[in-house]
């Protein structure tokens, strides 16, 4: 499997990392030896050799300079393709689209995965834009020319919320959705409920990694509300749009909200909703006060959880990691193995 990597930040380069962690694993059990032919980067530079790159040495090279463009010269070695050149030129059969993407646009994740799909090539990404914000285009064009497209870690990154409900709860009709989707905010939330003070909760949600280099899109919902309209075209199979979800954050909480809260048994969390019905389907997010019995209330820290109201099955509950760099670089490796079964049963 030729890979291109446009973008090679910290997830890309936790894929690449277990690209040589389960090498054995991938060819022994899944039949995939992927060979890493193209990276490009804005800041990191790009290369592009056809029979492939050295992928221990790649991570040495961005490691030590942070540049990819010092690994080793060689024949046949191109350097400075930008990512659009990279994906219509390069000899990759798999992009793996991991840039800096703003999600309000969507771009410039929207434009690669066009190029891709118009060029026969298939797409996994964690980036949302794309899904939240341009599903059934480019469902619709990958679809056209025959190829794949993975986006399981645009929602709660590695815990398989999107590909879980596809596969294993098959046969059920799934009425409702909700779940904690933002794992800053319930951060946050647990925090304050620990007796910290809003302003402390956030500096250490961002501290730790949690939180988003602007913090807005995580305290406003913005976030959940993207994630929201993913569960809801992928999974709901209905087009829903981010700004038709009311959506309500936790930037106004206070200490008294939450420890009331708690003398009340009671407890605050950011849920995402979303429900199905006759006339169609419809997201909110917003802050939500929960007996502390409910599943929900359990959920701490920065960890995330979803429940699936299914006609056969009943509620599912799912919970697990919603960010991280090798939780994130495992998504991409979900969707690389589900793309390599697909193509074995064809
Ligand atoms: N900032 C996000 C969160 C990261 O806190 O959940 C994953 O999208």
């Amino acid at each position: 499997m030729k890979i291109a990597f446009i973008g090679f930040g910290g997830v890309g380069q936790a894929l690449a990392k277990l690209f040589l962690r389960n090498v054995e694993q991938l060819k022994k059990q899944y039949g995939i030896e992927p060979v890493v032919v193209a990276v490009t980067d804005v800041m990191k530079g790009s290369i592009y050799h056809p029979e492939g790159l050295n992928t221990n040495k790649l991570l040495e090279v961005v490691n030590e300079t942070g540049n990819v463009e010092n690994y080793p010269d060689q024949a046949g070695l191109i350097k400075g393709w930008d990512s659009l050149k990279t994906i219509k030129n390069s000899n990759a059969d798999m992009i793996v689209e991991v840039t800096y993407t703003d999600v309000k646009t969507g771009q410039p994740a929207i434009d690669h995965c066009r190029a891709a799909f118009q060029n026969q090539k298939s797409v996994v990404t964690t980036n949302k834009g794309p899904v939240a914000l341009a599903y059934k285009e480019l469902s619709e064009l990958a679809k056209k020319n025959g190829v794949y497209w993975g986006f399981e870690g645009t929602v709660m990154s590695g815990t398989p919320a999107l590909r879980m409900p596809i596969i294993t709860l098959a046969g059920n009709e799934i009425s409702e959705i909700k779940g904690i989707l933002n794992g800053t905010t319930n951060y946050i939330l647990t925090e304050m409920e620990k007796g910290s003070s809003y302003e402390d909760a956030l500096k250490k949600a961002q501290k730790l990694g949690y939180a988003e280099a602007d913090p807005t899109s995580d305290v406003e919902g913005y976030d959940a509300r993207y994630k929201a309209v993913i569960l809801a075209n992928y999974l709901m199979d209905e087009e829903i749009d981010a700004e038709d979800v009311p959506c309500k954050g936790i930037s106004h909480f206070t200490e008294e909200m939450v420890q009331e809260a708690l003398e009340e048994n009671k407890k605050w969390r950011l849920i995402a909703r979303i429900k199905k019905n006759e006339e169609g389907v419809k997201a909110t997010v917003q802050p939500e006060l929960i007996e502390v019995s409910d599943p929900l209330a359990g959920v701490t820290g920065a960890t995330n959880a979803i429940v699936y109201e299914c006609d056969l099955a009943g509620p599912i509950m799912l919970t697990g990691a919603g960010a991280g760099l090798v939780e994130t670089g495992y998504s991409l490796l979900i969707d690389i193995i589900d793309f390599q079964r697909q193509n074995a049963q064809i």
